[in-house]
């Protein structure tokens, strides 16, 4: 028996069953869907793409994992050298995990552990009295209201979701700002011996509600960040690989740690990484055991898994997917341009992601269905009816998907 995800099981609609999956379309036994959605927004070339499986089969032959403890492989090592060369600044570090919430927590430990360290190198007895004594060891983090960072506990705990609450009485270990920059700075002021991080999904919370905000907020916290000494973690997991319109927002403003996911293998097999920088990883470099990253996922750095990630980013790069980027957002535009509906709250584009924020929950309530029956699939949520379709979708697709939307909401 499966337990799907995020549903009541006694009363959720039977999911559609996908026999195949081709370019941007899904097929079921009698309906051929555009997936607006790229499963989770992570299959950016579409399925089936015939250079990815072969990445895959090619890796297969030779092996297709073995760990990364006491072992290492060709593909992650080419892919790890890519990412440093591929990514801005000295993100440098890459640890891998297998999943966007395991690669939250890692994040989230390395930032907590590099004060422990320095506290224990510059002097072990005062990081003891300080812990003790609530005193300034930094084990807060600093996140955003309606942000999401995967389903796991920390990540939960930094999240801001009601649905999740329930696991925590009190959320001890996080405050929580709107992105305002009062707020902001604020929370600087009063919070900054206590913060060991501020995370965020920059400029586009997802799962949140596709809700957008500006440069502007993530260039002040980096000033900030530097000024109180936190460390900047940008949650890419979502954003990364063009979705907003910048190949990352980390090319725009440099975190101290970098997460990504989904995109990162084009959607073809669960991986992850976290990627530090210089000043980051020398936190855990030395001859210490004891300020070593205790961590190490059973499937981190996959050969399958990096192989594909590999081949992806060949095909991001010689394929020129940030012109297909500005394509996707100038034809959302062109066709969304003066589209007012009554039941429509707000439109919202950025890169590959728009979102109709509706007035009401109610009127997402069959919006699935008329889609399904229209030939797109789409998994509208709360009060959000969105797409983030493949890169690689051309524009009689996109303006179907497009039109599917506004003709349930006219
Ligand atoms: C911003 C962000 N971080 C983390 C995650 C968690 O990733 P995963 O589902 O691979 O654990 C998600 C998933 O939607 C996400 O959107």
């Amino acid at each position: 028996m499966i337990w799907y995800p995020y549903e009541q099981m006694k009363t959720m609609r039977p999911p559609y069953e996908i026999i195949d999956a081709k370019g941007v379309y899904l097929y079921t036994k009698d309906q051929q869907l555009i997936d607006s959605i790229s499963s989770w927004w992570s299959v950016i070339h579409g399925y089936k793409h015939p250079l990815l499986t072969e990445a895959i089969k090619n890796q297969a032959d030779h092996f297709s994992h073995v760990m990364l403890g006491g072992l290492t492989h060709e593909p992650v090592k080419k892919l790890s050298r890519k990412l440093e060369e591929w990514l801005p600044g000295d993100l440098d570090y890459c640890f891998f995990s297998d999943s966007g919430s395991v690669a939250v927590e890692v994040a989230l430990k390395m930032a907590l552990q590099y004060y422990i360290n320095r506290g224990r190198n510059r002097d072990k007895v005062l990081a003891l009295h300080n812990a003790h004594h609530g005193g300034s060891l930094k084990t807060k983090v600093l996140a955003l209201e309606h942000a999401y960072h995967g389903d796991t506990f920390k990540a939960m705990e930094v999240g801001d979701d009601p649905d999740y609450h329930f696991a925590f009485e009190e959320k001890k270990g996080v405050y929580h700002i709107p992105t305002e920059m009062s707020a902001l700075e604020d929370a600087f002021l009063k919070h900054h011996q206590e913060l060991n991080s501020f995370i965020v999904e920059p400029l586009l919370q997802g799962a949140g509600g596709m809700l957008m905000y500006d440069m502007a907020f993530l260039k002040r916290a980096r000033e900030l960040c530097d000024e109180y000494d936190v460390l900047l973690i940008f949650d890419e997991v979502a954003t990364g690989f063009g979705r907003t319109g910048y190949r990352f927002v980390s090319d725009e403003v440099l975190p101290d740690i970098l997460v990504l996911g989904k995109a990162l293998t084009g959607g073809y097999i669960g991986h992850a990484v976290t990627v530090a920088n210089h000043k980051v990883y020398q936190g855990f470099y030395g001859d210490d055991p004891e300020i070593a990253l205790m961590h190490g996922p059973t499937f981190m750095g996959n050969a399958l898994a990096c192989s594909v990630a590999l081949k992806s980013i060949e095909l991001f790069e010689q394929e020129n997917y940030m012109d297909k980027i500005r394509r996707i957002t100038e034809i959302t535009r062109r066709e969304l341009k003066g589209f007012e509906s009554p039941k429509v709250k707000e439109v919202r584009i950025m890169g590959g992601c728009v979102c109709l924020e509706v007035k009401e929950e109610e009127t997402i309530r069959g919006y699935q269905q008329f889609a399904y029956e229209r030939g797109v699939f789409a998994r509208p949520f709360l009060k959000y009816i969105y797409a983030m379709v493949p890169y690689v979708i051309k524009e009689e697709e996109l303006v179907k998907v497009i039109s599917t939307m506004k003709d349930w909401l006219s």
